[in-house]
This record gives structure tokens, C-alpha cells and sequence, in this order.
């Protein structure tokens, strides 16, 4: 089996550290990456790793994220977990509004940087979406990017989550013929620490009895994660898709000829950019 190098966000709990740890016993060299020192370090041991941490709601977070990661020199594996949804429409340090920046410019941004190394590893770059992407997004709305214009905590986390997808897409298409394959999973519904910054009834159901009548287990869900870490583009999975474990997860939302792919795209390069001409 060949060794690879994963960077796994968002590993230091849930879904990620599941799939974290099941890839470092598969003989992989797994760099997990968390928010939280102590969580992070707790997990970076356990896999004889360094422990790296950055928090998504500061982007300058992020780039140092970037530079500590080019040290690695070869990246096999990006996989873009952290995530999660808020509890109210705050905007960042950065300007931004907090789910948005989280789940989807801190990836955009962490991606982009890393993306000398990533083509020249032909590295397989994975975005942790959600069903969500289909369940809350309805009042999506190409440009309104940030839900400025109707906000709940859960269309926020929809928009945010079905824009994964979108910039999947995008990735893959600037980027798949120089070696990047993109792709992105729903992970299902799963108990994890997910919801904790959260309120309301979501929250009570991930944290109370409840969940175990209606979630998987961070392991099994993992798997998700795994069947495209150590896929094969164009044979296992298909770049620039979302799967929904091994098949392909129906986006409901119709972007046929990539016009809000695109947008997004330059839309988050605009959002980006001190960081992006600074390499
Ligand atoms: N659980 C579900 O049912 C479900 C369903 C669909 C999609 N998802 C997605 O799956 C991914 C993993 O979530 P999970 O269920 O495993 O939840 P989790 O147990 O809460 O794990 C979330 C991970 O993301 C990190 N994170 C959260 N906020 C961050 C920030 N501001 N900056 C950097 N890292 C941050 C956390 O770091 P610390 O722990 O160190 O703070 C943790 O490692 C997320 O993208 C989530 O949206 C989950």
C-alpha cells in the first residue's frame, strides 16, 4: 500500500478524528489539524504527529495554517472537515459572517494556498458537506453569499454547506487538469459534538439521549471520508461530484452551466485576496 500524507481539518473531534485515526492505523501519515490546543494535541499524539490548530473565524489563522502545512512539502490528501453551525448572524474580525467564513472561505483559503503543493502532489482536495446542502437552503440565493438578505442559523449552515459543493465543482474545474481531484460527502447524520455552539431544539437533539435514535456513529460515517481519501480519481470517484457514501449525492440545487460556481469562486478570491497576492 502507498503511504500517504492526509491533512485532516476539523480532526480533533467527530467525523474527522474518526476518520483521523482509522487512516493512521491503515499506515497513513495523518497531520490533523483542530481548533481547540488541548483537544488537538490530545489526538496529534495518539498519531505521533505535530499538533497544528487554527481557528477558521480568523483568516490570518488560517494562512499561518498554510505555511506550517507547505513545510510538509508533499500533500496526497487535503480534507476540509472543520465546520458546524452557529447560533446567531455574528460577523468575523474579518468582516465576514461566521458560518460562511468556518465552513467555507477558511477551506477556500486554506486550499488556495496550498495549491503549488496540492498539484504537485495530485492531491485528492475533500470538502465535508451536508444534506443540509439540499434540507435548508431555500433561501439560497447566487450573490447573497453570506445570507445577509434572510438568516436562521440552519439556512445559513445549508447556504454555507451547499456552497462546498459549488466551489468543489470550481475547484475541480480550474484545477482538475493540473492534477487536483476535488470532491465532496455528505457525511450523514452523526453524533458528534456537532451543534454546540448552537441553540434550540438541533442542539438538544445532538446532545440528549435522542441522538442515538437517529445518527451514526463518527466511525461509520468516517468511512465516508476514507472511500474518497484513498479513491482513485476517475475510477472510484468521480472529481468535482458529492457522494453520499459511495454514490452520488443528488444536489437539488441546479447550477448547469457553473455560473454560481464561478461567481462564488470570484466572489471568495475578491473576500481573499490580501492573502492570495501575498504568495
Ligand atoms: N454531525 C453531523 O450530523 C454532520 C452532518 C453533516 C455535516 N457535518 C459536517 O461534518 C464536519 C465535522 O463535524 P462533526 O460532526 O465531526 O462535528 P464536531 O465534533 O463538532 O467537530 C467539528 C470540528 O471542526 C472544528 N472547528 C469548529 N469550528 C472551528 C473553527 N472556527 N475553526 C477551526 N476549526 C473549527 C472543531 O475543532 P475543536 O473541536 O478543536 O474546537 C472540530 O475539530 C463539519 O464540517 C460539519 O458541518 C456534520
Amino acid at each position: 500500500m502507498e503511504k500517504k500524507t492526509i491533512v485532516l481539518t476539523g480532526a480533533s473531534d467527530g467525523i474527522g478524528a474518526a476518520a483521523a485515526r482509522k487512516l493512521a492505523e491503515m499506515g497513513h501519515l495523518v497531520i490533523p489539524v483542530g481548533r481547540n490546543k488541548d483537544k488537538t494535541a490530545r489526538i496529534a499524539r495518539e498519531l505521533h504527529a505535530p499538533c497544528l490548530t487554527a481557528d477558521y473565524t480568523h483568516l490570518d489563522s488560517v494562512a499561518r495554517l498554510a505555511e506550517e502545512l507547505k513545510k510538509l512539502g508533499r500533500i496526497d490528501v487535503l480534507a476540509n472537515n472543520a465546520g458546524g453551525v452557529q447560533k446567531e448572524r455574528t460577523l468575523t474580525a474579518d468582516g465576514f459572517e461566521r458560518t460562511f467564513q468556518i465552513n467555507v472561505l477558511g477551506a477556500f483559503l486554506l486550499t488556495n494556498l496550498l495549491l503549488d503543493t496540492l498539484c504537485a502532489s495530485h492531491a485528492t482536495v475533500i470538502q465535508t458537506s451536508s444534506i443540509a446542502a439540499n434540507l435548508f437552503s431555500q433561501n439560497f440565493s447566487v450573490g447573497d453569499w453570506q445570507n445577509e438578505r434572510a438568516y436562521s442559523p440552519f439556512t445559513a449552515y445549508g447556504s454555507a454547506k451547499l456552497e462546498n459543493i459549488l466551489l468543489t465543482r470550481a475547484l475541480h474545474k480550474r484545477f482538475g487538469e493540473k492534477g487536483v481531484a476535488a470532491a465532496a460527502f455528505e457525511p450523514g447524520v452523526v453524533r458528534t459534538n456537532f451543534a454546540a455552539e448552537s441553540t434550540g431544539f438541533v442542539k438538544f437533539c445532538y446532545h440528549s439521549p435522542l441522538k442515538y435514535f437517529f445518527t451514526i456513529s463518527p466511525q461509520t460515517s468516517a468511512e465516508r471520508l476514507i472511500f474518497l481519501a484513498l479513491g482513485i480519481p476517475g475510477e472510484t470517484f468521480i472529481p468535482g461530484e458529492t457522494y453520499s457514501g459511495k454514490r452520488l449525492m443528488n444536489v437539488k440545487f441546479r447550477d448547469e452551466n457553473g455560473a454560481a460556481a464561478d461567481a462564488l469562486w470570484n466572489a471568495c478570491t475578491q473576500m481573499t485576496k490580501g492573502y492570495l497576492q501575498n504568495q
